[in-house]
């Protein structure tokens, strides 16, 4: 019998997969709301759905997918036991980043999977996921460290599709990657940041 947990993300996938929240479902082939662990200590953000992952209705299965999927193993973190996601769960036509609105649009449903699996940690792949927990917090600043928020690790790494177009980029993904399993140990300790109170969303998420 599925858990309450299990149920109640079904129940997000379902609201996503009807949603007409902003225009992009209506370029999109399926939407992708994420997969995982219901229990996952760590949830993955990305950005958006891309081309493969809009053709399956499932996160992260092309090259940038391929890279993640190398980067948990090799740091001994099967995909199983985690959850992946992204900030908008239909694809943005032509693989642009999401607006503004998009993002906004598609919160809740991030805001409501976290509250659901609860992750300790949650990764972000990028700049526009990092915006949606940092605001305004430069990814060159913040990548391969761990920030405190609430009473969980926000933990931003540059985008594996960037580390895709540039070697330089994929050498830092590839060492940042590495603090991960340092983090979930506690080896590394998070580091506190400030949230001006404003950031409505940002309380949200926490
Ligand atoms: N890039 C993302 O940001 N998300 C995916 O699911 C795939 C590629």
């Amino acid at each position: 019998m599925p858990s309450k947990k299990e149920e109640l993300l079904a129940q997000i996938d379902r609201a996503v997969k009807t949603c007409h929240g902003c225009r992009l479902w209506r370029t999109a082939t399926h939407a992708v709301p994420g997969e995982g662990s219901f229990k996952a200590p760590i949830m993955f953000v990305g950005e958006g759905p891309g081309y493969h992952e809009d053709k399956l209705g499932r996160p992260f299965v092309g090259r940038a997918g391929s890279l993640l999927d190398r980067l948990l193993l090799r740091n001994e973190i099967s995909r199983e036991e985690v959850f992946i996601t992204n900030v908008v769960k239909h694809r943005p036509p032509d693989n642009r980043a999401p607006m503004k609105d998009e993002a906004r649009a598609c919160l809740p449903f991030l805001i409501q999977q976290i509250k659901v699996i609860n992750p300790k940690i949650i990764v972000t792949l990028g700049r526009s996921a990092l915006e949606v927990f940092l605001k305004d917090k430069p990814i060159g600043e913040m990548h391969g460290q761990g920030f405190k928020l609430g009473n969980r690790v926000i933990f931003p790494l540059y985008h594996p599709a960037a580390a895709l177009r540039s070697p330089a980029v994929l050498q830092i993904l590839e060492r940042d990657f590495r603090n991960l399993p340092k983090i979930m140990r506690g080896e590394i300790l998070p580091k506190e940041i400030e949230i001006k109170s404003k950031d409505i969303n940002q309380m949200k998420l926490i």
